[in-house]
């Protein structure tokens, strides 16, 4: 079968590192990148067609599909120009900035008929769709609730280097709670309504050090999310999952997920349940843990958006759904900031405009 032919927008930390899982891969079949610094990646990548305007990279290599890694605000007018050119795209987290931008994107990929998936690469993750079937087979009953911890000491160059950091936008909340909300609402169910309260108190800055949230799905499950960037632990997910070599491997659960008849600990898959399906607090409890290899979930993730190129999969996150990720994330920071509930579910149907079929001279044959 003939490879497919990609293009990488934004060759930054995470473009470089999908540039480097693509080269692994036999799937797919490099035609250019681009990047405003065009010298600096043309010297790194000799021999790879650079491109400093990215619709030079779409109307000369022409690719079938492309990568959009650049910064979260050009996504919505990137990935609308590759719509429009009848070019599938795997789009980095957050799916946009602003819910505005997500709704503009998404009616232009239905227009387009193109095939589109979000960058949440977690849910990947073998442990992650591990975790998701044990839930939905009811392995632990009807979910009650969840516990979860994100917590970790960034270092003070984190800041340095990229001062946004530090001011609004910039905190736990919008760049790593974000990944946290999706995998909740991919595992357990759809979030629709958010409480939460932030501090600065330990950086100073403008922008939350520290934040915790409440959270309901529409299940009726209840969740609670401690999430810092100023305590050292070993809980989060990207230690506990081992997920790159820059976060030292924990092992450790960082979610507890409580059901009506037993619980778990991810990613550890560690699951509770006591004798026979007893629910009785004075019987004993024991622990079973569940086996879930281990994969690198940027190469899963790359063979899944072949497989829907191809027509052999469906998006496991088209960008609607990633806008309902989006939606959620920004609506804790809201009820940080003005101290109440914020319900979910009008927005979220604010984005469930009906479908505009694609025109045949719209989509490219791939
Ligand atoms: N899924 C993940 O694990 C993960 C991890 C990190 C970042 N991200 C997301 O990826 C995106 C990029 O983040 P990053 O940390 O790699 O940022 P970065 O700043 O390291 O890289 C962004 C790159 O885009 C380039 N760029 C800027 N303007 C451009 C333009 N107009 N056209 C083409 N290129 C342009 C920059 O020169 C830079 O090389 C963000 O949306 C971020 O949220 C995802």
């Amino acid at each position: 079968m003939k490879n497919i032919t990609i293009g990488v927008i934004g060759a930054g930390l995470i473009g470089r590192k999908h540039l480097a899982k693509l080269a692994g891969r036999g799937d797919y079949d490099l035609v250019g990148i681009a990047d405003v610094n065009s010298d600096r990646i043309a010297a790194d990548y000799p021999g790879t067609p650079v491109f400093a305007d990215y619709r030079k990279l779409l109307d000369e290599a022409r690719p079938e599909a492309v990568i959009i890694a650049s910064p979260n605000q050009l996504h919505a007018e990137q990935g609308i120009a590759c719509a429009r050119r009848g070019i599938h795209i795997l789009i980095e987290k957050p799916v946009t900035d602003t819910v505005e931008t997500a709704a503009s994107l998404i009616a232009e990929v239905r227009k387009a008929g193109i095939q589109s998936l979000v960058g949440h690469h977690r849910r990947h993750h073998q442990q992650v769709r591990t975790l998701k079937a044990t839930l939905g087979d009811k392995r632990i009953g009807d979910v009650v609730g969840v516990s979860a911890i994100w917590a970790t000491h960034k270092p003070a160059a984190y800041f340095e280097i990229a001062p946004w950091r530090s001011q609004a936008g910039g905190g736990p909340i919008l760049i790593n709670l974000i990944h946290e909300i999706d995998f909740l609402r991919f595992t357990v169910g759809e979030i629709v309504a958010v409480e939460a309260i932030a501090s600065n108190r330990q950086r100073s800055f403008a922008v939350e050090d520290t934040a915790a949230a409440l959270i309901e799905f529409d299940s009726g499950a209840l969740g609670t999310f401690f999430i810092s960037d100023s305590a050292v632990s070993p809980w989060t997910s990207e230690q506990g999952l081992g997920e790159a070599p820059e976060f030292p491997f924990s092992g450790e659960s960082s979610y507890r997920f409580l059901g009506r008849t037993g619980s778990i600990e991810f990613p550890a898959l560690v699951q509770w349940s006591q004798a026979g399906g007893a629910q009785d607090w004075n019987k004993p409890i024991q622990a079973q843990r569940i086996h879930a290899s281990s994969v690198d979930p940027y190469v899963a993730q790359l063979d899944h958006f072949r497989d829907i190129i191809r027509g052999n999969a469906r998006s496991l996150q088209p960008v609607e759904d990633g806008a309902r990720s989006l939606i959620a994330t920004l609506a804790v920071a809201e009820a940080a900031a003005g101290g109440r509930r914020v319900d979910l579910r009008h927005r979220y149907e604010t984005l469930a405009s009906p479908v505009v079929p694609a025109t045949s001279d719209q989509q490219r044959a791939s």
